[in-house]
């Protein structure tokens, strides 16, 4: 056993991560402290474990029952990933977290985790479950949607900012799932084998950015091992790099079920909460046809702790965690009260903002005889077009399991094949029809739509139009893997889909004049007929007002501004492993530091479009890149920005790294990016700092970040693959 903090230097150390500074950190110490030794045993036990899956009164995924005799509210917690996932109260469904990260905008994070966070206080939560943060190593994982995307530094800041909008509203944020959580099959059993290097350098550091500048109150490890052992009883993981290294003073919380499998181990190397917990640990509780797990931290705590074998220390620096958490969330001070309203106007208004900063125009060529390119399409133009498939006519799909959000007014698409299970299989559709809204925006075009069931019919509408906008869908959820990155046809998701889509869009691809096609997906797809199609737009999974902003992209009301955070591969074999494995529970990370961009850069494959791509309606030119180092490390890269087209627009601008030959890295790095807004014609001089730790490499045999003397190369551009990206090569010191 280790207590590597003992309980004295847990009392004075300062809430440095909690994002309340650090002047107030001492009272609340003080002030958890003080009511901890007011605390029975009983009383210590009941704080470190939630009461069961489904017994909260206003629903949610948890609650720890509170001690009214020392004012210590019921802590409830929500998921709520894009929103609060909770039927029947009307939060508002955002768009997923992939769409977040593809709108590279850190204060739109910040207005998203508050947003999600008003609503959670209204509902009467007390902890966010948001805030997943995992890596897309494998973009067949079916919670990509949930994540921010492949590169750490981009997920870690926006993630930073989502916490902090979370706790701006007396709401305590998460942060998850600690950590190298890539993939749902085997998910309670695989073991995820990753080098020190890489976990430090990709894995953890997502979290580690998110943490040390967002100050999440908790952290919900996950349901794999790492590197053999339970992450949710790895002493490394927990005690080692999260507490000890990091200085995180909040609460690691386990996942819901079968996260926790001995309660010496999990309590000793840093568990600090069981969930979903259960008032008798000896008895396993069903959910359905579901059994769940027997539970740890409750009568097996207890004796554990009377035994020695837990010190009673240990449980005491639990407690301290979730009081002090407590009292610098406000909620102490404040505990929320249910029963509020959502203010469905605010959620709205925000939801169609992400959706709007978040749409990847992927592809916008010039169709065969016209001079401009195909989108936008004009809204005054006496056109004729043709609306094919997706459910285009009813509203948008999302994604399922922890991180779906209910539909305020039930679901707009019926599922072919109902599911059972843990999980459904059915997507929700919000009803936000995206061909009302190009109706609306577009009143002397005639309109029609077809459903996509039958190809034939869908290309013989498109030939005759002037346009054909064809919707593509791919459903995604908690609890499995995607077999595959091709938009799936009703072969592969029964429930979902009617029809083969990539046949539907080469068939109209064949026969369209003009071509235009929306994907509503949450990873990567490949794309057989993107050589035959004019236009792409990527929507993600757009939230509730997905209908009226995907309308507004491809009508240039929002001249687009999003850029990918995941690449997007031509095919399957260029992913850095072949398949996911059914039956072999070691996931090998052996790709290293080759994974997402950086995969394909080293290995030198071209992708479908690389991380960071996205185009606009109007265009962006860069020049005079020039660089500055302070004394302390910081980089200054600064450059002139051009919008040289005839519209306003915004550009991501990306500062990439290359890093000295001795490093042993892949190609580049993203260190550092700025969302510039541009008038027409319109040019900046642009300046973007990038941190010296962003510039460090892990050196695994003193265990510490470490900066390399040595010749650095700075790329500023508009994705990680963009030909007209200026570089600088710079000397650095160590
Ligand atoms: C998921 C978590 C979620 C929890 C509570 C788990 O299965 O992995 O992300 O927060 O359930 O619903």
């Amino acid at each position: 056993m280790h207590l590597k903090r003992p309980l004295v230097i847990a009392l004075f150390s300062a809430g440095l991560l909690y994002g309340c500074g650090g002047d107030d950190a001492p009272t609340v110490d003080q002030q958890a402290a003080t009511l901890l030794v007011k605390m029975t045993l009983d009383e210590k036990i009941q704080l470190v474990h939630g009461a069961g899956y489904g017994v909260s009164p206003i629903g949610g995924a948890g609650i720890v029952k509170g001690i009214p005799r020392l004012g210590i509210p019921d802590i409830t917690s929500a998921d709520s990933a894009g929103g609060v996932n909770v039927e029947g109260v009307n939060a508002t469904p955002y768009p997923a977290p992939i769409a977040l990260a593809a709108s590279w905008d850190p204060a739109l994070a910040h207005d998203y985790g508050a947003s999600i966070a008003t609503e959670l206080r209204a509902l009467g939560f007390v902890e966010g479950l948001g805030g997943g943060v995992n890596l897309a190593r494998e973009p067949r994982n079916g919670r990509t949607f949930e994540y921010m995307g492949e590169d750490p530094v981009l997920a870690g800041n926006l993630l930073a900012q989502r916490s902090l909008g979370t706790q701006s509203q007396k709401v305590i944020a998460t942060v998850k799932h600690f950590a190298a959580n890539d993939q749902e099959t085997n998910r309670y059993t695989s073991n995820s084998v990753v080098d020190e290097r890489t976990l430090r350098e990709l894995h953890l550091l997502p979290f580690e950015i998110g943490l040390k500048d967002g100050g999440a109150g908790n952290v919900m490890c996950s349901y794999n091992l790492l590197n053999g052992v339970k992450a949710c009883e790895n002493s490394y993981l927990l005690t080692d790099v999260l507490k000890n290294e990091w200085g995180f003073k909040g609460i690691v919380q386990s996942d819901w079920f079968f996260a926790v499998t001995d309660t010496v181990r999990a309590a000793n190397a840093g568990l600090d909460e069981e969930e979903a917990g259960g008032a008798d640990d000896y008895t396993a509780a069903t959910l359905g046809s579901f059994s769940l797990p027997v539970t740890y931290f409750n009568q097996k705590l207890k004796a554990a702790v009377q035994a020695g074998t837990v010190p009673l220390a240990r449980l005491d620096d639990m407690v301290l965690r979730k009081l002090r958490t407590l009292y610098a969330s406000g909620v102490m001070a404040s505990p929320p009260t249910a029963g509020g309203t959502i203010n469905q106007t605010a959620g709205n208004a925000l939801a169609q903002k992400v959706a709007e900063q978040s749409m990847v125009l992927l592809k916008n060529a010039v169709a065969s005889g016209d001079t401009a390119s195909v989108l936008p399409l004009s809204a005054s133009a006496a056109q004729s077009i043709v609306v094919i498939g997706g459910h285009a006519d009813a509203g948008v799909i999302s994604g399922g399991g922890s991180g779906a959000v209910p539909a305020r007014d039930g679901n707009a698409v019926t599922c072919l094949v109902p599911g059972s299970g843990l999980f459904s299989s059915c997507a929700v559709w919000y009803k936000s029809a995206p061909l009302a809204a190009i109706r609306a925006l577009a009143p002397n075009a005639t309109i029609t739509y077809l459903d996509g069931s039958n190809a034939s019919a869908a290309a013989a509408a498109a030939a005759a139009a002037d346009v054909a906008i064809v919707f593509a869908t791919q459903w995604q959820t908690e609890g499995a893997d995607l077999p595959n990155l091709s938009l799936p046809n009703n072969a592969a998701d029964p429930a979902n889909q009617a029809y083969d889509q990539n046949a539907l869009i080469s068939a109209v691809a064949a026969a369209a004049k003009r071509s235009v096609v929306v994907l509503e997906t949450g990873t990567a797809v490949t794309m057989p007929w993107l050589a035959n199609v004019n236009a792409v737009v990527e929507a993600w999974y757009p939230g509730v007002q997905g209908g009226p902003a995907i309308a507004n992209v491809l009508f240039g009301a929002v001249n687009p501004s999003g850029k990918l955070p995941l690449t997007f591969p031509q095919s399957e074999s260029d992913l850095l492993q072949a398949s996911i494995s059914a039956t072999d529970l070691t996931v090998n990370y052996s790709e290293g530091l080759k994974m997402g961009y950086r995969w394909y850069d080293a290995q030198n494959i071209t992708p479908l479009f690389p991380f960071g791509h996205g185009l606009s309606y109007t265009s962006f030119s860069y020049s005079g890149i020039s660089t500055t180092a302070n004394s302390d490390g910081t980089v200054t890269v600064a450059f002139s920005l051009k919008n040289s087209g005839a519209r306003a627009g915004a550009e991501v601008a990306q500062v990439y790294a290359g890093l000295p030959t001795a490093a042993g890295e892949p190609p580049k790095r993203l260190v550092a990016w700025q969302k510039v807004q541009l008038a027409a014609g319109e040019s900046k001089a642009v300046s973007i700092t990038v941190k010296p730790e962003r510039l460090t490499i892990w050196d695994a045999t003193n265990h510490r970040w470490q900066t390399l003397a040595g010749s650095y190369t700075f790329f500023v551009g508009g994705s990680s693959r963009d030909t007209q990206s200026q570089s600088l090569a710079r000397s650095l010191a160590s």
